[in-house]
């Protein structure tokens, strides 16, 4: 038994910010940002947040799946943008699936209908733009020992509220948006992953916490923003992300031809073409929205991998590769079948 993608589903916010609107509040273009990254435009959530956009995303992928928040044994949420350190977002989009849920019951055009709360373990997951690889292998993991069958996976970040907005050389990069699948038990097909992590290169992508004033121990004072060395997580990802796609296929004994398509974080065009490259494929396997979103960290592989679904991309035996690449730093593939 192993994880089978049930429904897909995605919430991002309404506001869209374009390029040309960042140059009139700093000192960027279109051209620089477009030229270097192929971002054009990203959402920025003004009333949304991260529980609403991650609650909005799972309901989409659960109506996707036919499934209900009854039928969830387990919600796992990959973000390191989190409303608030406790609860945890997965244990905060329980209690809102389960309050829209109970509303049904009280629906006076649904009187007799029955309502019994979903108490599905849940837990979030920080492995920054490769959170989202990281909780469906963790999802795999837990149908593959047999103790979960329907697990929802939700990838989700307001970015805009923990990067620098005077600094440049970050802040235009980032989106917010959330994106999600129902993981089901299943016989067919293949689900595998593989992850990899090395701690030591933390700094190179990085986001400390606040000083809080503590008058106990007076800590260096930490900004509370994401700050990155551009260039060096630039050679990370397109070093490590072939590497580790070519590991998995090597371990499960799937040639890169039978590979329909490849769904990678989407942080830059020139990452995704280096990766395409170095792997010896054509960029038409690779399907890119980053122009619209900007890099949405643990939440750019659900979405891109629901707009695909949505506009009916993939054909039922197509063989997939996800990979993500990120903060940690930290990497991964899963290798699976339509
Ligand atoms: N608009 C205009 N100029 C900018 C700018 C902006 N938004 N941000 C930085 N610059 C300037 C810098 O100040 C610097 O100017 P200087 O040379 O006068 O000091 C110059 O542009 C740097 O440009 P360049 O050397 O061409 O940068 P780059 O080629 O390294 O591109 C990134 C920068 C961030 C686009 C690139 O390194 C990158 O994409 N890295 C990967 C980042 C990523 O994807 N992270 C997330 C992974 S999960």
């Amino acid at each position: 038994m192993h994880g089978k993608i049930m429904g897909t589903g995605r919430c991002v916010p309404d506001k869209v910010v374009d390029n040309d609107y960042l140059s009139t509040v700093m000192d960027t273009s279109d051209e620089w940002i477009s030229s270097r990254t192929g971002i054009r435009e990203r959402r920025i959530a003004t009333t949304e947040s991260t529980v609403t956009m991650a609650a909005g995303a799972a309901e989409n992928a659960l109506l996707s799946a036919g499934l209900g928040i009854r039928d969830v044994d387990m919600i796992l949420v990959a973000t390191a943008s989190p409303d608030n350190f406790v609860p945890g977002t997965a244990c905060e989009v329980q209690a809102i699936l389960n309050k829209e849920a109970e509303e049904v019951k009280t629906d006076p055009e649904n009187p007799s209908g029955t309502y019994e709360a979903c108490h599905a373990v849940c837990m979030d997951i920080n492995a920054a733009c490769s959170g989202f690889i990281y909780a469906l292998s963790v999802a795999n993991a837990f149908i593959q020992c047999g103790q979960y069958r329907n697990i929802l996976v939700i990838g989700v970040e307001t970015l805009s509220k923990i990067v620098d907005w005077s600094d440049r050389s970050t802040c235009v990069l980032f989106g917010d948006g959330a994106g999600a699948v129902v993981i089901g038990a299943s016989e067919d097909g293949i689900f595998r992953h593989l992850l990899h992590t090395d701690g030591s290169m933390g700094h190179v992508l990085s986001c400390h916490c606040r000083d809080n004033n503590n008058p106990v121990v007076r800590n260096e004072v930490q900004t509370g923003y994401v700050q990155m060395d551009g260039q060096e997580v630039f050679k990370f990802a397109v070093k490590r992300v072939p590497e580790c796609i070519s590991e998995l296929l090597e371990q499960n004994h799937i040639e890169k031809k039978d590979i329909n398509y490849y769904l990678l974080h989407q942080a830059n065009v020139k990452i995704i073409k280096s990766v395409a490259k170095r792997l010896g494929e054509e960029m038409e396997k690779f399907p890119v929205n980053l122009d619209k979103y900007g890099n949405t960290s643990a939440a750019s592989i659900p979405i891109l991998l629901d707009e695909c679904n949505r506009s009916g991309m993939f054909k039922k035996g197509d063989k997939l590769v996800l990979s993500g690449f990120g903060g940690g730093l930290t990497w991964g593939a899963v290798l699976l079948e339509w």
